[in-house]
């Protein structure tokens, strides 16, 4: 436990906390402080969002005990501020919320906005505010309310604050000078954006089985191979690692906890994830588990990954392969999480070592060179093609009043 001395919303608070206690999991849970929503979790959606001196931050990946010194406002804080009043009979006058989940943090960061904002103009706040997500309104509402505050301000004469009257340089919260213990892994991790990813840099063997996946799912192919000759060939991690795109091993590739890095390409995103993995089969049962992790440097993105496989004799010559993987991303390439979006490009990428599997056990070279790189991009834009196709299908048959598949 490492202690934090904050300020939140003017009261003094001192306390014991976990190094890795996020700052949102801190004001609700110990402070009972629960106008702070948690949306996302990784730094997406905004609903988080406090000010740290003044400035707005996403809570869920920041640390509790990097805001040691540091003033933190929260939702509650914001009873008596004259902003904080405009902005909410702003949104009641304009129809800017429906369930309210987003409206703590489309509050916070308004506020920040409107201290700031030269003028009302709808593009600018549309911009501003796009850290802020929410799924009821359409942000019509949200918009007009932060422009009729910003607009009421001004003509009254108040003018902008440059930077919301941050003195400050730096990263929110920064700057309080004081030893906060591990404080100095926390500030790393915060600058990953991510707490998990701290984690994972330096993350033993053992250390592998204490996570939750963010989402999970299952996936199965048929090799036409004996069950004895496909266990055999995922005993040969070096092998199996040569049928996975971007995917290269280091240093002992039969040991059980293995070394490599596995390259991939988002879009304009090139990442190079290094890491490690731990490896158990069960001969009795046919099964076998892959605990890895890894992290790219480049994109400060880390992950977490757990494979599961069983094999099924489907006959003497063809095995059936099922597949239980769960992961958790964080950081930049986080947005890329949304399991439905992970799920097809998985399962092209399944598809891929599949085939590469069968044409190692069929004694073919084709699978000697894997691609250098998971090219990302192209199995999303392969799934589009395949979404736009099934829509185009669809209209047609509507068109020609056919039915069925
Ligand atoms: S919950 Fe923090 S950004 Fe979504
Ligand atoms: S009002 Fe429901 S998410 Fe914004």
């Amino acid at each position: 436990m490492t202690a934090v001395s904050l300020t939140i919303n003017g009261r003094t608070v001192n306390a014991e906390v976990e190094p890795r206690t996020h700052l949102a999991d801190f004001i609700r849970d110990t402070q009972n402080l629960t106008g702070t929503h948690l949306g996302c979790e990784h730094g997406v959606c905004g609903a988080c969002t406090v000010l740290v001196d003044g400035v707005p931050v996403r809570s869920c990946i920041t640390f509790a005990v990097t805001c040691s010194g540091a003033s933190v406002t929260t939702i509650e804080g914001l009873d008596n501020d004259d902003v904080g009043a405009e902005l909410r009979a702003a949104f009641s006058r304009e129809h800017a919320l429906q369930c309210g989940y987003c409206t703590p943090g489309m509050l916070m960061s308004g506020r920040d906005l409107v201290l700031r904002a030269q003028t009302p103009d709808e593009h600018g706040i549309r911009v501003a505010m796009s850290g802020n997500l929410c799924r009821c309104t359409g942000y019509v509402g949200i918009v007009r309310a932060i422009q009729s505050v910003i607009a009421g301000r001004r003509s009254r004469g108040i003018g902008p604050l440059p930077g919301a009257g941050r003195t400050a340089l730096g990263p929110a919260g920064s700057g309080h000078g004081q030893s906060v213990g591990t404080g100095d892994v926390a500030r790393r991790a915060v600058s990953v954006g991510a707490g998990e990813a701290a984690a994972a840099v330096s993350v033993q063997p053992e250390q592998l089985a204490d996570w939750t996946p963010q989402a999970s799912f299952d996936q199965s192919f048929v090799l036409h191979h004996a069950i004895a000759d496909v266990w055999n060939f995922f005993g040969d991690t070096a092998a199996v690692a040569m049928c996975l795109p971007g995917a290269s091993l280091s240093g002992d590739t039969g040991a059980r906890h293995v070394a490599g890095k596995m390259r991939i390409k988002v879009g304009p995103i090139a990442a190079e994830f290094h890491g490690s993995a731990e490896i158990d089969r069960d001969p009795a049962t046919y099964s076998g588990k892959i605990d890895g992790s890894g992290r790219d440097q480049r994109n400060n993105t880390a992950t977490r990954g757990a494979i599961r496989y069983r094999l099924l004799a489907v006959s003497e010559n063809t095995t059936k392969v099922e597949l239980n993987v769960g992961y958790r991303l964080t950081g930049p390439l986080a947005q890329f999480s949304r399991s439905d979006l992970v799920h097809d490009i998985a399962s092209r990428l399944i598809a891929v070592f599949a085939q590469n599997v069968e044409a190692r056990l069929g004694g073919s070279e084709q699978a000697a060179a894997p691609a250098a790189e998971l090219n990302a991009s192209a199995l999303f834009f392969s799934v589009l093609a395949d979404l736009i196709k099934a829509r185009f299908r669809r209209l047609c048959r509507m068109a020609t009043g056919r039915s069925g598949d």
